[in-house]
């Protein structure tokens, strides 16, 4: 037997056993006499100490013990002299009487400690280090809890577990696809799934009635904090649903995994529409923790003479609780200079500020009078000490940078309690979406989302704003400002997917020939179905208040989609790329140049 106990779990109780530990090193230090060793395994720390009077050559070993070096240590529990209130073996220590070194370690290139001293791209190199590291450890247990909890859920509601294919066609549902060169049909390609939607679709089709999958997903896209490559979704779909159904199933689930992984009870999930997320805050992902609605002056600020309100489409505020004695004319100009950026690309921020002793002072003095200053913080309730920050410009822009300097002035004025979760059905989603290079509309959420019963006459129609009033049966669940899932009640008839991939710009032929498969099981008794995906690495990185979601991945990619630790991608041999019927003559494509 390698260990009778972890490194984590010795207590008082154990005083006087005989133990076995077994771990890595975390620390060898000789003092007195005395060899202490902290011994490192995924339950905890335990101290080890080595009597130069009772053994003077194990002493001199463990002395010579070397950082992260795998080590087994039998001795005697026993009480420590010198307590350590941090830590929960911390008022123990094992006297050793054995020592067996098995196996050596080279100095890691960074300290394996909470502050440690590596850099970004030298603990993916080292992954297997850096996932030594408590913090990291941390976060991959509970992914850990929540995929099996996830799986307890569900069970429990009768879904079924199925997998499946990764080699599969492309799906247009947003993202590049990945796509793996076939050697036995030369010169054509499967694609990586981007989620499986068709197939769980099918699966309907085929009576399984309830499926979820935690299940691997790949998008080529650009990588942000909250986006991989390669990353993984609780899949779902159920038949004979309304979208009531797994609103209540999913708010079920989410509320379960609060419970069971962070013992945090949630209310309710409030709803929203689309139409109210973009009117109120801006964003289809609002972030509840902080208040902060916006609100619309267009009929208040226009007609005084300052042509840039006059000129505009929209004039929308928010305001800003008991900080404006806190903002100087320095700290205006530097959140208009941060709100002139090109990501963001406001023209101009207005501020009014109701200051403490009652007076007012504002950007736009010279074309308002107090009066109707006043009238504007009457509007927006603002009492002295609160300031409102005003935006104006073409709508759907303008609100999207005043949703930016919402985020901000949270961030920057702590508005936002840790520990506070506030999720979030945003329901209603539109059905489609211009765009504006192609000069087509593509599907909001994806083709096969199902437009709401009341709106399917307006598909008729060539009319750009009768098409853009349609709404899905499609929703978000946000969770404080994260996009954590999506979803929709699907089409299950032939003749309304064709409509639907006619709207898309799709041809007859084009829309057979990549999904002939689905449109013809949709003739063969499809039942009413829908479904939800969860993005799994965001709920967890979400729930512990994390904005990345890398550390939350055993083994993630670098924002350039590269693996630092296996060097991936990289090139493949000649004869691969023969195989593969790939073009042997470009350079690019080997690694044998
Ligand atoms: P959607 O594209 O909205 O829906 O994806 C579902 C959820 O997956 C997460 N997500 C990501 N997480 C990390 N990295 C990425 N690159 C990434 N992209 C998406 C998000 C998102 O809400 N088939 C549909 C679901 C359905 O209709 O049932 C789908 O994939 O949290």
């Amino acid at each position: 037997m390698y260990r009778t106990h972890n490194c984590g779990e010795l207590r008082m109780s154990h005083e006087g056993e005989t133990v076995t530990l077994a771990g890595w090193v975390q620390i060898s230090r000789g003092f007195g006499g005395l060899t202490f060793v902290d011994l490192r395994d995924r339950y905890g720390i335990t101290q080890l100490v080595f009597n130069m009077d009772e053994d003077a050559e194990l002493c001199q070993r463990a002395l010579k013990l070397g950082r992260e070096f795998v080590i087994q240590a039998e001795g005697v529990v026993r009480e420590r002299s010198n307590k350590n209130a941090n830590r929960p073996t911390g008022d123990i220590e094992i006297d050793v009487k054995t020592l067996t070194i098995l196996n050596g370690s080279k100095t890691p290139p960074f300290t394996i400690e909470e502050n440690t001293d590596g850099g970004d791209e030298l603990r993916m190199k080292y992954r297997y280090l850096d996932l030594r590291r408590k913090s990291l450890q941390e976060k991959i247990i509970f992914r850990s809890e929540l995929a099996i909890e996830s799986r307890k859920y569900l069970a429990e509601k009768g879904f079924l577990e199925i997998e499946t294919p990764y080699l599969i066609k492309s799906t247009p549902e947003g993202a590049r696809d990945f796509v793996v060169p076939s050697r036995m049909n030369p010169g054509q390609f499967y694609a990586l799934p981007q989620s499986p939607q068709t197939f769980k679709q099918i699966l309907m089709v085929a009576g399984m009635d309830k499926y979820f999958q935690i299940v691997r997903c790949f998008r080529d896209e650009d990588l942000r904090s909250d986006r991989q490559p390669e990353f993984t979704q609780i899949d779902c779909e159920m038949a004979f649903v309304h979208q009531e159904d797994i609103l209540n199933t999913f708010e079920g689930l989410t509320k379960y995994l609060f419970k069971t992984t962070k013992d945090i009870e949630l209310g309710d999930f409030p709803r929203m529409t689309y139409d109210d997320a973009l009117r109120l805050y801006g964003s289809d992902k609002p972030d509840l923790r902080f208040d902060m609605q916006f609100k619309e002056l267009n009929d208040l600020a226009k007609g005084h003479g300052f042509s840039v309100f006059d000129d505009a489409e929209l004039i929308v505020g928010i305001c800003l609780k008991g900080k404006a004695d806190d903002m100087s004319n320095k700290t205006f100009k530097q959140l208009t200079e941060w709100l002139k950026r090109p990501q963001i690309g406001a023209k101009g921020l207005v501020h009014v500020k109701f200051q403490g002793d009652g007076s007012i002072k504002s950007s736009v003095g010279k074309f308002y009078t107090a009066e109707q200053l006043q009238s504007w913080g009457s509007y927006f309730g603002a009492k002295a000490g609160d300031v409102l920050f005003i935006l104006s410009g073409e709508a759907e822009k303008t609100r999207t940078q005043l949703s930016a300097l919402r985020l901000e002035l949270a961030a920057k004025y702590d508005l936002i309690q840790p520990g506070v979760f506030k999720p979030l059905w945003v329901i209603d989603f539109p059905l489609l979406e211009w765009d504006e290079d192609s000069e087509r509309y593509h599907a909001m959420h994806h083709p096969f989302t199902s437009p709401k019963k009341e709106d399917i006459v307006k598909m008729e129609s060539s009319d750009r704003k009768v098409l853009a009033d349609i709404r899905a049966d499609a929703y978000d669940l946000v969770l404080n400002g994260s996009e954590i899932g999506g979803g929709s009640i699907r089409i299950h008839d032939r003749a309304l997917q064709e409509r639907n991939f006619k709207l898309l710009g799709f041809s007859e032929e084009e829309a057979e020939a990549q999904f002939g498969f689905l449109m013809g099981a949709f003739e063969y008794g499809a039942p009413p179905h829908g479904g939800i995906a969860f993005g799994f690495d965001r709920l967890a990185a979400v729930m512990n208040g994390s904005a990345s979601i890398r550390d939350y991945i055993a083994f993630p990619k670098n924002n350039q989609g590269r693996d630092m630790m296996i060097d991936a991608p990289a090139g493949i041999s000649r004869e691969q790329l023969d195989e593969l019927y790939l073009d042997t003559k470009n350079p690019n494509l080997s690694a044998e140049t």
